[in-house]
């Protein structure tokens, strides 16, 4: 062995990756929205600028290959692209801006500022992926997080680091609730990703739901659904980063996204125009698989480290609950509440339905008095829905049953508990006492002998 070689074989341990050549390459097809390109060695997931016009160029993720051809999806709009344009991979990774300075900024999926409030002042740059979180060192979920709306605090607590889902149609009242958290919550910092919705809603939501108030401790991340399907999936990933740096700080996050449907959209439109099959509804199985590794990534750090409490809305259009996305997101969330159509139509707001939700962390996190209470409470708003028809129409004999009987005199309790103004904030410990309130209440005799008024004393002055 020559001295040359044995000096060398110190560093044979050292692992030794030659740097890409660059390449350039050139688009030979636009399908959709898939831009076809040869010529180029890139890797899955890397970035290109292709050349829109002269001295323009677009961002593109590469989404695919086959053979000698790259699929890469641009970012954005490349009207005015000609055929042979050149594409280069763009050298280092997707950095996107994190820090406290982010407060009250609105931005896009790649953290450029939407407000018109001048440059961001990022404190860091940070990778869009993420550091992974050994599943077993994380914190379990054993504190509640006060949202400040009653009917979730009192009957469907919420712990840290729980990832709940909020299944809804059109108009039921969401994104009203979604703001509603966003100024009561304890929480000391709430990322909002608003993704795939109209445009006009981002506006409306965060002059009208967050409100000042709200947005001074709310980082929001909007991509309308005019975006390209790539800076959507990029929204929620940033939403989910910036409340991942938080989390890293040792902050209680609320991470709201709305929607995860649109997010699942987004990806379907990806998968589909760059080949996958369709499987369940349209959506190609890579959705099922994206649902996961995005909802994954919110929850408890490590101990000692904060938390990201997280509710994803899910559409649930002419009240589907079999649509594939609801059915995944039910499957990988720890809990879920729904809004009802009927009750929003009563004017009952927030228009949850508390049979058909449920919170799988609640039972560990609240003390036992208070899960006796919300059983109770829920026990008795059920038996009064399976008599309600009987009851409106005075076909219900008062005596012959004496659970019906007393839902019947707790209902306008019931009714008032379970309803608040969008302007109105509730803290836990309230939710709590009231709710013991109600469920301590005597029965009423006078009701039982069928005179006087229903339960009224206990009604909650607004
Ligand atoms: N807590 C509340 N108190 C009073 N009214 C409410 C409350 N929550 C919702 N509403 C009413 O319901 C309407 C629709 O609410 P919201 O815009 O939140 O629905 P959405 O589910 O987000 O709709 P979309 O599907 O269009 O996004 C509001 O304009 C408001 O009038
Ligand atoms: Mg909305």
């Amino acid at each position: 062995m020559s001295a040359l070689t044995k000096r060398l074989g110190r560093y044979a341990h050292v692992p030794y990756a030659a740097p890409r050549p660059v390449t350039e390459g050139q688009v030979t097809r636009l399908i959709g929205l898939t831009l076809e390109a040869v010529g180029l060695r890139v890797a899955l997931g890397d970035y290109c600028l292709v050349e829109v016009a002269p001295g323009q160029q677009a961002e593109a993720e590469v989404v695919g290959f086959a053979g000698g051809r790259i699929y890469l999806m641009p970012l954005h709009s490349v009207e005015g692209l000609s055929p042979g344009a050149r594409v280069t991979p763009r050298v280092g990774a997707s950095l996107v801006p994190v820090g406290m300075n982010l407060l009250g900024r609105v931005i896009d999926g790649i953290g450029r500022p939407l407000d018109g409030k001048g440059p961001l002042q990022a404190e860091q740059m940070v990778s869009l992926a993420g550091e992974v979180i050994n599943p077993l060192n994380r914190h379990p979920i054993e504190q509640t997080l006060d949202v400040g709306v009653r009917a979730i605090n009192g009957l469907l607590a919420v712990g840290r680091g729980q990832r709940l889902g909020l299944f809804a149609g059109s108009g039921v009242g969401k994104s009203v609730l979604l703001g509603m958290m966003t100024r009561f919550t304890e929480a000391e910092i709430t990322v909002v990703g608003l993704i795939g919705e109209r445009g006009r809603e981002v506006r409306e939501f965060i002059e009208h739901s967050l409100g000042p108030e709200g947005m001074a401790r709310s980082v929001v991340v909007a991509s309308p659904a005019d975006d390209s399907p790539l800076m959507r999936l990029r929204a929620a990933q940033l939403s989910t980063r910036i409340a991942e740096y938080f989390r890293a700080q040792g902050k209680n996050v609320l991470l709201l996204m709305d929607s995860l449907t649109r997010y699942a959209q987004a990806q379907r439109e990806i998968a589909l125009a760059v080949g996958e099959p369709p499987a369940t509804k349209g959506y190609p199985p890579s959705v099922f698989a994206k649902l996961p590794k995005l909802v994954e990534r919110a929850g408890n750090g490590e101990t000692g480290g904060g938390s990201i409490t997280a509710f994803y809305t899910v559409l649930t259009e002419g009240d589907d609950q079999q649509d594939p996305v609801a059915d995944s997101a039910r499957a990988i969330l720890d809990g879920h509440v729904v809004l009802s159509r009927d009750l929003a139509e009563q004017g009952h707001y927030p228009a949850i339905d508390i049979e058909a939700s449920i919170s799988r962390a609640m039972p560990q996190i609240v003390d036992q008095t208070h899960l006796q209470f919300a059983l109770q409470l829920k026990r008795s708003w059920a038996r009064y829905r399976q008599n309600e028809d009987l009851i409106a129409v005075g076909a219900y004999a008062r005596g012959s049953d004496p659970e019906t009987d007393r839902a019947i005199d707790l209902m306008p309790a019931l009714r008032a508990y379970l309803q608040q103004g969008m302007n109105e904030p509730m803290p836990m410990k309230r939710s709590i006492q009231e709710l013991a309130m109600i469920m301590q209440a005597p029965p009423d005799n006078k009701q039982q002998a069928g005179q006087g008024q229903p339960a009224g004393q206990l009604r909650r002055q607004p």
